[in-house]
């Protein structure tokens, strides 16, 4: 029997232009998705005590059939996210799972985890880029970009397109989450932008300029210059509205936090989900979040990646 899990994670910079090769930065919070599996005799894999439906668990099923799993499985799981929000659910489902199948075959190395769970959510969702699981896998801050620096993990390559993933040393943030209670699949929307980013220059210009920003982004949480990093913050949500990415209820979210915030913005796919304002005054960005119609959660980030338990 193998048991791992794994955490969510939500994106401080650069959501979408990752997935054109632009860099992203990261973090892994302190919520989990955990999942325990073995071999069994029975004919069929069960999950939860019921039957598994590869249409319901399609991370799952698509992970199961990338490792050749032919053998049926009793697997159990639960779960600490949300999903169709934007902190990284699906990457978690993925990230765990295959962290048990590769378990029970008796080879775990997390590089080739994180590459396999990039494949699987790429499958699935008809697009992606590795930011979410390969913060999931790695935990802590994770950054992307299009050439090697310090703190190098792993590189992963689709079609033309290269990342090369870094873990950094960044402060501990003070965040607040908003959820907008939208529920907003992550293939949908990528999809969507993918059409006017294909067909439209003025989006890659935005994609370019968010490039340049997220680079901004992290030298200024290394600096631990918050004024900075907030700007920027609220300057990637102007950008991402323009991409079509933000939703009527974001905004009003975004808009009642920066009262009390250095700045914020939608987090993950955007189009309704979560997102995040970072603060010295948590528990009145919550008060004002919660005001404008959200629900609010004061986050936790985690060094913690996959885990064997
Ligand atoms: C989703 O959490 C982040 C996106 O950039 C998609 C991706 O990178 O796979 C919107």
């Amino acid at each position: 029997m193998v048991r791992c899990s794994a955490p969510g994670k939500i994106i401080l910079f650069g959501e979408h232009a990752v997935v054109y090769g632009e860099p992203a930065v990261a973090i892994a919070i302190d919520k989990r998705f955990r999942c325990e599996m073995s071999f069994t005799h029975g004919d069929v894999t069960t999950i939860n005590g019921m039957v598994f439906d590869p249409e319901k668990q399609n991370y799952l099923d698509r992970a199961m059939v990338k490792l050749g799993i032919d053998e049926s499985l009793e697997i159990y799981t639960s779960t600490e996210l949300m999903s169709g929000a934007g902190i990284g659910s699906s990457a978690a489902v993925t990230v765990a799972s295959l962290g048990c199948l590769f378990g029970l075959k008796g080879d775990v190395d997390k590089g080739t985890i994180a590459k396999t769970a990039f494949e699987v959510e790429y499958e699935v969702q008809g697009g992606a880029s590795p930011i979410d699981t390969s913060t999931s896998t790695q935990g802590g801050c994770v950054v992307i970009s299009s050439s090697k620096g310090p703190g190098y993990l792993w590189g992963v390559s689709k079609r033309g397109t290269t990342w090369n993933i870094h873990e950094s040393d960044i402060p501990k943030l003070k965040l607040v989450l908003g959820n907008t209670g939208v529920h907003s699949p992550t293939g949908k929307l990528v999809g969507k932008i993918r059409q006017f980013y294909k067909r439209s220059d003025y989006a890659k210009d935005i994609v370019q300029e968010m490039g340049v920003l997220v680079q901004k982004g992290h030298q200024a949480l290394k600096d631990e210059d918050l004024e900075g990093v907030g700007r920027l913050m609220d300057q990637n949500q102007r950008l991402l509205s323009c991409l079509g990415a933000s939703h009527p209820k974001l905004d009003a979210l975004i808009d009642a936090a920066r009262e009390h915030s250095y700045g914020a913005k939608l987090t993950g796919v955007g189009g309704g989900g979560v997102m995040i304002a970072l603060t010295d005054e948590p528990e009145e960005t919550s008060k004002a979040i919660e005001g404008a119609g959200g629900k609010a959660y004061i986050l936790s980030s985690t060094k913690r990646g996959l885990s064997f338990e």
